[in-house]
Protein backbone atom coordinates (compact mmCIF):
# COMPACT_ATOMS: atom_id res chain seq x y z
CA UNK A 1 0.00 0.00 0.00
CA UNK A 2 3.22 2.57 -1.12
CA UNK A 3 0.28 4.95 -2.28
CA UNK A 4 -2.12 5.06 -0.09
CA UNK A 5 -2.01 8.90 0.23
CA UNK A 6 -3.43 9.09 -3.43
CA UNK A 7 -6.38 6.84 -2.38
CA UNK A 8 -8.53 9.90 -2.11
CA UNK A 9 -8.55 11.13 -5.16
CA UNK A 10 -8.17 7.86 -7.15
CA UNK A 11 -11.52 7.09 -5.15
CA UNK A 12 -13.12 10.99 -5.91
CA UNK A 13 -12.79 9.44 -9.76
CA UNK A 14 -14.30 6.05 -9.77
CA UNK A 15 -17.15 6.30 -6.87
CA UNK A 16 -20.44 8.00 -7.16
CA UNK A 17 -21.02 8.69 -3.53
CA UNK A 18 -24.69 9.39 -2.14
CA UNK A 19 -25.87 12.45 -0.18
CA UNK A 20 -22.32 14.22 -1.47
CA UNK A 21 -22.02 17.40 -3.86
CA UNK A 22 -20.47 15.18 -6.67
CA UNK A 23 -18.84 18.76 -8.41
CA UNK A 24 -16.79 19.19 -4.65
CA UNK A 25 -16.17 15.66 -4.21
CA UNK A 26 -14.25 15.81 -7.54
CA UNK A 27 -12.05 18.25 -6.72
CA UNK A 28 -11.60 17.12 -2.49
CA UNK A 29 -11.87 13.46 -2.81
CA UNK A 30 -12.73 11.29 0.00
CA UNK A 31 -11.96 10.93 4.10
CA UNK A 32 -10.66 6.90 3.61
CA UNK A 33 -11.83 5.10 6.83
CA UNK A 34 -9.60 2.30 7.04
CA UNK A 35 -10.44 0.05 10.43
CA UNK A 36 -12.69 0.45 13.16
CA UNK A 37 -13.34 -1.80 17.10
CA UNK A 38 -16.31 -0.80 19.07
CA UNK A 39 -17.36 2.60 18.45
CA UNK A 40 -13.97 4.14 17.45
CA UNK A 41 -13.00 4.17 13.38
CA UNK A 42 -9.39 4.81 12.20
CA UNK A 43 -8.62 6.66 8.71
CA UNK A 44 -5.96 6.17 6.31
CA UNK A 45 -3.85 9.08 8.33
CA UNK A 46 -4.16 7.19 10.92
CA UNK A 47 -6.49 9.53 13.36
CA UNK A 48 -9.08 8.12 14.99
CA UNK A 49 -12.97 9.00 15.41
CA UNK A 50 -16.13 8.11 17.61
CA UNK A 51 -18.40 6.69 15.14
CA UNK A 52 -21.20 8.89 16.05
CA UNK A 53 -23.85 7.84 13.75
CA UNK A 54 -23.14 4.04 13.16
CA UNK A 55 -21.91 5.16 10.09
CA UNK A 56 -25.32 5.26 8.45
CA UNK A 57 -27.52 4.72 11.59
CA UNK A 58 -26.60 1.48 11.70
CA UNK A 59 -23.44 -0.55 13.33
CA UNK A 60 -25.54 -1.15 16.12
CA UNK A 61 -23.06 -3.82 17.93
CA UNK A 62 -19.72 -1.64 16.65
CA UNK A 63 -17.07 -3.19 14.83
CA UNK A 64 -14.75 -6.00 14.84
CA UNK A 65 -17.12 -7.66 16.32
CA UNK A 66 -16.05 -11.65 15.97
CA UNK A 67 -19.20 -13.58 16.53
CA UNK A 68 -20.93 -12.01 13.56
CA UNK A 69 -17.38 -12.74 11.48
CA UNK A 70 -17.55 -16.04 12.62
CA UNK A 71 -21.02 -17.12 11.36
CA UNK A 72 -20.75 -15.00 8.51
CA UNK A 73 -17.75 -17.53 7.42
CA UNK A 74 -19.19 -20.61 8.98
CA UNK A 75 -22.32 -20.28 6.96
CA UNK A 76 -20.57 -19.59 3.87
CA UNK A 77 -18.51 -22.92 4.20
CA UNK A 78 -21.86 -24.79 5.00
CA UNK A 79 -24.69 -23.28 2.77
CA UNK A 80 -23.23 -19.72 0.72
CA UNK A 81 -26.26 -19.20 -0.96
CA UNK A 82 -29.65 -20.70 -1.60
CA UNK A 83 -32.66 -19.04 -3.22
CA UNK A 84 -36.42 -19.68 -1.76
CA UNK A 85 -38.36 -19.70 -4.77
CA UNK A 86 -39.85 -22.89 -5.71
CA UNK A 87 -41.01 -24.37 -2.19
CA UNK A 88 -37.08 -24.32 -1.35
CA UNK A 89 -35.61 -23.45 1.95
CA UNK A 90 -32.72 -23.45 4.36
CA UNK A 91 -32.34 -23.30 7.82
CA UNK A 92 -30.84 -20.26 8.76
CA UNK A 93 -33.84 -18.37 7.36
CA UNK A 94 -36.82 -20.14 8.48
CA UNK A 95 -34.75 -20.04 12.41
CA UNK A 96 -34.43 -16.06 11.61
CA UNK A 97 -38.21 -15.75 10.53
CA UNK A 98 -39.04 -17.80 13.33
CA UNK A 99 -36.84 -15.27 15.85
CA UNK A 100 -38.43 -12.19 14.33
CA UNK A 101 -41.96 -13.14 14.48
CA UNK A 102 -41.33 -13.95 18.26
CA UNK A 103 -40.04 -10.69 18.77
CA UNK A 104 -42.72 -8.58 17.08
CA UNK A 105 -44.05 -5.56 18.24
CA UNK A 106 -47.47 -6.49 16.95
CA UNK A 107 -49.27 -9.45 15.79
CA UNK A 108 -47.44 -10.80 12.50
CA UNK A 109 -47.41 -13.72 10.84
CA UNK A 110 -45.26 -13.71 8.32
CA UNK A 111 -41.58 -12.61 6.91
CA UNK A 112 -40.66 -11.35 3.76
CA UNK A 113 -36.53 -10.56 3.22
CA UNK A 114 -35.07 -8.24 1.32
CA UNK A 115 -31.47 -6.86 1.09
CA UNK A 116 -31.86 -3.27 1.98
CA UNK A 117 -34.68 -0.79 3.64
CA UNK A 118 -35.37 0.77 0.75
CA UNK A 119 -36.12 -2.73 -1.29
CA UNK A 120 -38.51 -3.99 2.03
CA UNK A 121 -39.77 -0.71 2.06
CA UNK A 122 -40.77 -0.97 -1.88
CA UNK A 123 -42.15 -4.68 -1.38
CA UNK A 124 -44.26 -3.35 1.43
CA UNK A 125 -45.56 -0.88 -1.31
CA UNK A 126 -46.30 -3.57 -3.98
CA UNK A 127 -48.11 -5.73 -1.42
CA UNK A 128 -50.22 -2.79 -0.09
CA UNK A 129 -51.71 -2.93 -3.47
CA UNK A 130 -51.80 -6.86 -4.00
CA UNK A 131 -53.90 -7.28 -1.26
CA UNK A 132 -56.05 -4.20 -1.65
CA UNK A 133 -57.11 -6.26 -4.73
CA UNK A 134 -57.20 -9.82 -3.20
CA UNK A 135 -60.18 -8.05 -0.73
CA UNK A 136 -61.49 -6.38 -3.97
CA UNK A 137 -61.25 -2.62 -3.26
CA UNK A 138 -58.54 -2.47 -6.06
CA UNK A 139 -59.08 1.77 -6.32
CA UNK A 140 -56.94 1.89 -2.82
CA UNK A 141 -53.51 2.88 -4.63
CA UNK A 142 -52.28 5.71 -3.27
CA UNK A 143 -49.68 6.26 -0.15
CA UNK A 144 -49.42 8.56 2.31
CA UNK A 145 -46.35 9.64 4.52
CA UNK A 146 -45.04 12.48 6.00
CA UNK A 147 -42.87 15.65 5.15
CA UNK A 148 -39.46 15.23 5.74
CA UNK A 149 -40.40 11.62 6.13
CA UNK A 150 -37.24 9.38 4.94
CA UNK A 151 -38.40 5.53 3.71
CA UNK A 152 -35.36 4.94 0.66
CA UNK A 153 -34.14 5.57 -2.33
CA UNK A 154 -36.02 2.69 -4.89
CA UNK A 155 -38.46 4.62 -6.93
CA UNK A 156 -41.86 3.84 -4.26
CA UNK A 157 -39.23 4.18 -1.17
CA UNK A 158 -38.42 7.76 -2.56
CA UNK A 159 -41.54 8.46 -3.66
CA UNK A 160 -42.45 7.81 0.04
CA UNK A 161 -39.48 10.16 1.61
CA UNK A 162 -41.06 13.64 2.29
CA UNK A 163 -37.49 14.97 1.11
CA UNK A 164 -36.96 17.75 -2.39
CA UNK A 165 -33.74 15.86 -2.62
CA UNK A 166 -34.97 12.27 -3.54
CA UNK A 167 -36.80 13.69 -6.05
CA UNK A 168 -35.65 16.58 -7.63
CA UNK A 169 -34.81 16.29 -11.12
CA UNK A 170 -35.19 12.32 -10.19
CA UNK A 171 -39.07 12.64 -11.80
CA UNK A 172 -40.29 11.93 -8.77
CA UNK A 173 -42.55 11.50 -6.44
CA UNK A 174 -44.73 9.25 -8.56
CA UNK A 175 -48.36 10.42 -8.84
CA UNK A 176 -50.34 9.20 -6.00
CA UNK A 177 -47.91 9.35 -3.11
CA UNK A 178 -48.68 12.12 -0.88
CA UNK A 179 -47.30 13.63 1.82
CA UNK A 180 -48.28 15.47 5.05
CA UNK A 181 -47.57 18.17 7.80
CA UNK A 182 -44.27 16.59 9.64
CA UNK A 183 -45.71 16.06 13.83
CA UNK A 184 -42.58 18.14 15.17
CA UNK A 185 -44.49 20.42 17.40
CA UNK A 186 -41.99 23.18 18.40
CA UNK A 187 -41.62 23.59 14.96
CA UNK A 188 -44.88 23.43 13.11
CA UNK A 189 -47.25 24.13 16.16
CA UNK A 190 -49.06 27.59 15.90
CA UNK A 191 -48.80 30.35 18.33
CA UNK A 192 -50.15 29.72 21.91
CA UNK A 193 -51.22 26.25 20.45
CA UNK A 194 -50.98 23.14 22.92
CA UNK A 195 -49.13 19.58 21.57
CA UNK A 196 -53.11 18.31 22.01
CA UNK A 197 -54.18 20.83 19.69
CA UNK A 198 -51.59 20.87 17.45
CA UNK A 199 -52.38 17.07 17.08
CA UNK A 200 -55.91 17.70 16.56
CA UNK A 201 -55.14 20.31 13.57
CA UNK A 202 -52.76 17.77 11.90
CA UNK A 203 -55.04 14.65 12.41
CA UNK A 204 -58.38 17.30 10.38
CA UNK A 205 -55.86 18.26 8.22
CA UNK A 206 -55.31 14.02 7.50
CA UNK A 207 -58.78 13.71 7.35
CA UNK A 208 -59.56 16.72 4.52
CA UNK A 209 -57.01 15.35 2.65
CA UNK A 210 -58.74 11.30 2.87
CA UNK A 211 -62.01 13.16 1.95
CA UNK A 212 -60.66 15.27 -0.47
CA UNK A 213 -58.88 12.22 -2.04
CA UNK A 214 -62.09 9.63 -1.31
CA UNK A 215 -60.70 7.25 1.29
CA UNK A 216 -61.49 3.86 -0.91
CA UNK A 217 -58.44 5.24 -2.96
CA UNK A 218 -55.82 5.53 -0.22
CA UNK A 219 -54.33 2.62 0.21
CA UNK A 220 -51.58 2.90 3.32
CA UNK A 221 -49.99 5.23 5.55
CA UNK A 222 -46.20 5.31 5.93
CA UNK A 223 -44.42 6.26 9.49
CA UNK A 224 -41.39 6.30 11.14
CA UNK A 225 -42.32 5.99 15.05
CA UNK A 226 -39.63 8.39 15.61
CA UNK A 227 -38.28 10.47 12.52
CA UNK A 228 -34.45 10.15 11.40
CA UNK A 229 -33.08 11.22 8.73
CA UNK A 230 -35.97 13.87 8.72
CA UNK A 231 -33.80 15.47 11.53
CA UNK A 232 -34.64 13.38 15.17
CA UNK A 233 -38.15 14.26 15.33
CA UNK A 234 -40.14 12.57 17.65
CA UNK A 235 -44.00 13.26 17.03
CA UNK A 236 -45.71 14.15 19.98
CA UNK A 237 -47.18 11.57 22.25
CA UNK A 238 -50.73 11.91 21.21
CA UNK A 239 -50.30 12.06 17.41
CA UNK A 240 -49.99 8.48 16.42
CA UNK A 241 -52.40 7.32 18.89
CA UNK A 242 -55.28 10.06 17.08
CA UNK A 243 -53.77 9.10 13.73
CA UNK A 244 -54.11 5.43 13.64
CA UNK A 245 -58.38 5.99 14.89
CA UNK A 246 -58.43 8.16 12.11
CA UNK A 247 -56.46 5.54 10.05
CA UNK A 248 -59.27 2.70 11.58
CA UNK A 249 -62.03 4.87 10.25
CA UNK A 250 -60.83 5.14 6.78
CA UNK A 251 -59.58 1.66 6.04
CA UNK A 252 -56.44 2.44 5.57
CA UNK A 253 -53.30 0.11 6.67
CA UNK A 254 -50.39 1.39 8.44
CA UNK A 255 -46.83 0.75 7.43
CA UNK A 256 -44.39 1.02 9.95
CA UNK A 257 -40.96 1.94 8.84
CA UNK A 258 -38.51 0.73 11.60
CA UNK A 259 -35.39 0.45 9.50
CA UNK A 260 -33.69 2.93 11.97
CA UNK A 261 -35.59 2.26 15.34
CA UNK A 262 -35.77 -1.66 15.45
CA UNK A 263 -33.68 -3.46 17.74
CA UNK A 264 -33.10 -0.97 20.73
CA UNK A 265 -32.49 2.25 19.33
CA UNK A 266 -35.20 4.09 21.15
CA UNK A 267 -35.16 2.15 24.50
CA UNK A 268 -37.70 -0.49 23.69
CA UNK A 269 -36.90 -3.36 21.24
CA UNK A 270 -38.81 -1.93 18.42
CA UNK A 271 -39.86 2.01 18.26
CA UNK A 272 -43.13 0.92 17.34
CA UNK A 273 -43.37 0.07 21.82
CA UNK A 274 -42.32 3.12 22.46
CA UNK A 275 -44.71 5.27 20.50
CA UNK A 276 -47.69 2.96 20.76
CA UNK A 277 -48.13 1.57 17.35
CA UNK A 278 -49.77 -1.12 15.88
CA UNK A 279 -48.75 -1.70 12.46
CA UNK A 280 -50.47 -3.52 9.48
CA UNK A 281 -46.99 -4.09 7.61
CA UNK A 282 -43.10 -3.89 9.81
CA UNK A 283 -39.84 -2.97 7.94
CA UNK A 284 -36.69 -3.66 9.61
CA UNK A 285 -33.02 -3.74 8.50
CA UNK A 286 -29.98 -1.75 9.33
CA UNK A 287 -29.27 -3.25 13.04
CA UNK A 288 -30.99 -6.66 11.96
CA UNK A 289 -27.81 -7.55 10.76
CA UNK A 290 -25.79 -4.74 13.03
CA UNK A 291 -25.09 -3.73 9.54
CA UNK A 292 -22.40 -6.41 9.24
CA UNK A 293 -24.55 -7.77 5.85
CA UNK A 294 -27.18 -6.29 4.27
CA UNK A 295 -30.67 -7.64 5.05
CA UNK A 296 -34.45 -6.15 5.66
CA UNK A 297 -37.18 -7.20 6.75
CA UNK A 298 -41.06 -6.95 6.24
CA UNK A 299 -43.09 -8.27 8.49
CA UNK A 300 -46.67 -9.14 7.21
CA UNK A 301 -49.76 -9.29 9.94
CA UNK A 302 -52.14 -12.29 9.66
CA UNK A 303 -54.76 -10.29 8.65
CA UNK A 304 -52.86 -8.78 5.46
CA UNK A 305 -51.40 -12.26 4.51
CA UNK A 306 -54.17 -14.30 4.42
CA UNK A 307 -55.71 -12.60 1.35
CA UNK A 308 -52.51 -12.49 -0.07
CA UNK A 309 -52.01 -16.40 -0.02
CA UNK A 310 -55.35 -16.72 -1.13
CA UNK A 311 -54.87 -14.62 -4.24
CA UNK A 312 -51.27 -16.19 -5.17
CA UNK A 313 -53.03 -19.95 -4.87
CA UNK A 314 -55.32 -18.50 -7.45
CA UNK A 315 -52.87 -16.59 -9.63
CA UNK A 316 -50.82 -19.91 -9.33
CA UNK A 317 -47.95 -18.23 -8.09
CA UNK A 318 -46.71 -15.21 -6.26
CA UNK A 319 -44.96 -12.74 -8.60
CA UNK A 320 -42.61 -11.28 -5.94
CA UNK A 321 -38.77 -12.67 -6.15
CA UNK A 322 -35.56 -11.52 -5.47
CA UNK A 323 -32.28 -13.53 -5.96
CA UNK A 324 -31.00 -12.35 -2.07
CA UNK A 325 -34.35 -12.71 -0.58
CA UNK A 326 -33.37 -14.54 2.89
CA UNK A 327 -30.08 -15.01 1.73
CA UNK A 328 -28.37 -17.62 3.93
CA UNK A 329 -25.09 -16.06 5.53
CA UNK A 330 -26.64 -12.86 5.66
CA UNK A 331 -29.79 -14.68 7.70
CA UNK A 332 -27.29 -16.73 9.69
CA UNK A 333 -25.25 -13.33 10.63
CA UNK A 334 -28.89 -11.23 11.81
CA UNK A 335 -29.51 -14.78 14.41
CA UNK A 336 -26.13 -14.07 15.71
CA UNK A 337 -27.30 -10.33 15.95
CA UNK A 338 -30.53 -10.75 17.45
CA UNK A 339 -28.35 -13.63 19.94
CA UNK A 340 -26.10 -11.03 21.07
CA UNK A 341 -28.44 -8.40 21.57
CA UNK A 342 -30.58 -10.76 24.03
CA UNK A 343 -27.24 -11.76 25.67
CA UNK A 344 -25.96 -7.87 26.31
CA UNK A 345 -29.74 -7.21 27.15
CA UNK A 346 -29.50 -4.30 24.91
CA UNK A 347 -32.65 -2.74 25.50
CA UNK A 348 -31.43 -2.52 28.99
CA UNK A 349 -28.62 -0.99 28.37
CA UNK A 350 -29.85 1.87 26.24
CA UNK A 351 -32.38 2.29 28.70
CA UNK A 352 -29.46 3.19 30.95
CA UNK A 353 -27.06 5.10 28.68
CA UNK A 354 -29.59 6.95 26.65
CA UNK A 355 -30.35 9.96 29.57
CA UNK A 356 -26.56 10.15 29.37
CA UNK A 357 -26.45 10.95 25.96
CA UNK A 358 -29.70 12.97 25.58
CA UNK A 359 -30.22 14.81 29.03
CA UNK A 360 -26.09 15.68 28.40
CA UNK A 361 -26.92 17.26 24.67
CA UNK A 362 -29.91 19.07 26.76
CA UNK A 363 -27.44 20.46 28.91
CA UNK A 364 -25.99 22.30 25.69
CA UNK A 365 -29.78 24.02 24.83
CA UNK A 366 -28.59 27.27 26.86
CA UNK A 367 -25.47 27.59 24.38
CA UNK A 368 -26.14 30.04 21.69
CA UNK A 369 -25.80 28.37 18.77
CA UNK A 370 -28.28 26.01 19.99
CA UNK A 371 -31.90 26.08 19.03
CA UNK A 372 -33.11 23.24 20.25
CA UNK A 373 -32.10 19.53 21.59
CA UNK A 374 -34.55 16.84 20.68
CA UNK A 375 -34.10 13.03 21.52
CA UNK A 376 -35.20 9.62 22.85
CA UNK A 377 -33.20 6.34 23.74
CA UNK A 378 -29.63 6.44 21.80
CA UNK A 379 -31.29 8.93 18.98
CA UNK A 380 -30.38 12.75 19.25
CA UNK A 381 -29.98 15.57 17.24
CA UNK A 382 -29.00 19.00 18.10
CA UNK A 383 -30.12 21.58 16.28
CA UNK A 384 -28.27 24.79 15.57
CA UNK A 385 -29.23 28.43 14.99
CA UNK A 386 -29.82 28.89 10.71
CA UNK A 387 -26.94 27.69 8.74
CA UNK A 388 -24.65 26.51 11.33
CA UNK A 389 -24.73 22.51 10.54
CA UNK A 390 -22.54 22.05 7.95
CA UNK A 391 -19.76 23.88 9.65
CA UNK A 392 -20.54 22.29 12.90
CA UNK A 393 -20.08 18.77 11.13
CA UNK A 394 -16.90 19.96 9.80
CA UNK A 395 -15.55 21.41 13.11
CA UNK A 396 -16.96 18.03 14.83
CA UNK A 397 -14.84 15.83 12.84
CA UNK A 398 -11.66 18.03 13.21
CA UNK A 399 -12.30 17.16 17.00
CA UNK A 400 -12.41 13.40 16.38
CA UNK A 401 -15.82 12.81 16.14
CA UNK A 402 -18.47 12.28 12.97
CA UNK A 403 -21.54 12.98 12.87
CA UNK A 404 -24.57 14.42 10.07
CA UNK A 405 -25.87 17.31 9.52
CA UNK A 406 -29.35 17.60 8.52
CA UNK A 407 -29.90 20.87 7.50
CA UNK A 408 -29.11 23.07 10.59
CA UNK A 409 -29.86 19.42 13.04
CA UNK A 410 -26.59 17.73 14.41
CA UNK A 411 -27.66 14.24 14.07
CA UNK A 412 -26.66 11.51 16.62
CA UNK A 413 -27.20 7.86 16.38
CA UNK A 414 -23.78 6.07 17.95
CA UNK A 415 -23.44 2.16 18.08
CA UNK A 416 -25.94 0.90 20.88
CA UNK A 417 -23.24 -0.69 23.24
CA UNK A 418 -21.72 2.64 23.95
CA UNK A 419 -20.36 2.83 27.02
CA UNK A 420 -20.85 5.57 29.27
CA UNK A 421 -17.44 7.56 29.28
CA UNK A 422 -17.46 6.64 25.59
CA UNK A 423 -20.37 9.25 25.29
CA UNK A 424 -18.84 11.28 27.84
CA UNK A 425 -16.46 11.77 25.28
CA UNK A 426 -18.54 12.28 22.61
CA UNK A 427 -20.05 15.21 24.68
CA UNK A 428 -16.54 16.76 25.09
CA UNK A 429 -15.48 16.65 21.77
CA UNK A 430 -19.08 18.07 20.51
CA UNK A 431 -18.67 20.63 23.20
CA UNK A 432 -15.10 21.67 21.72
CA UNK A 433 -16.39 21.94 18.60
CA UNK A 434 -19.75 24.15 19.13
CA UNK A 435 -17.71 26.68 21.08
CA UNK A 436 -15.53 26.82 18.29
CA UNK A 437 -18.33 27.76 15.97
C1 LIG B 1 -36.30 5.16 8.14
C2 LIG B 1 -35.58 4.63 6.94
N1 LIG B 1 -36.25 3.88 6.06
C3 LIG B 1 -35.66 3.34 4.99
C4 LIG B 1 -34.32 3.55 4.74
C5 LIG B 1 -33.70 2.96 3.52
O1 LIG B 1 -32.84 1.94 3.86
P1 LIG B 1 -31.65 1.54 2.85
O2 LIG B 1 -30.72 2.69 2.79
O3 LIG B 1 -31.06 0.29 3.49
O4 LIG B 1 -32.27 1.23 1.55
C6 LIG B 1 -33.57 4.33 5.63
C7 LIG B 1 -32.14 4.58 5.39
O5 LIG B 1 -31.49 5.35 6.06
C8 LIG B 1 -34.21 4.89 6.74
O6 LIG B 1 -33.55 5.70 7.60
Amino acid sequence: MSDINSLPLRDARAVVHGLTNLSLHAQRGASVIQSGKGVWVQDIHGRDYIEGMSGLWCIALGYGNERLANAAHKQMLELAYYPLTNHKSHQPVIALAERLLSMAPAPMSKIWFASTGSEAIDCAARLCWYYWNAVGQPEKKKFMSHLLAYHGNTIAAASLTGASYAHDKFNLPLPGFIHLTTPHFTKNGQAGETEEAFCDRLIANIEQRILAEGAHTIAAFFVEPVMAAGGIIVPPAAYYDKLQRLLKKYDILLVCDEVVTAFGRTGEMFGSTTMKLQPDLLVCAKALSSAYIPISALMISPQVYEPIARQSGELGMFGLTMTYSGHPVASAVALETLNIYEELNIVEHVRQVGPCLVNGLKQLESHPKVKEVRGIGLLAGVELTANHGRECAKLVEEEGLIVRAICDTIAFCPPLIISEAEIQELLARFTKALNRL
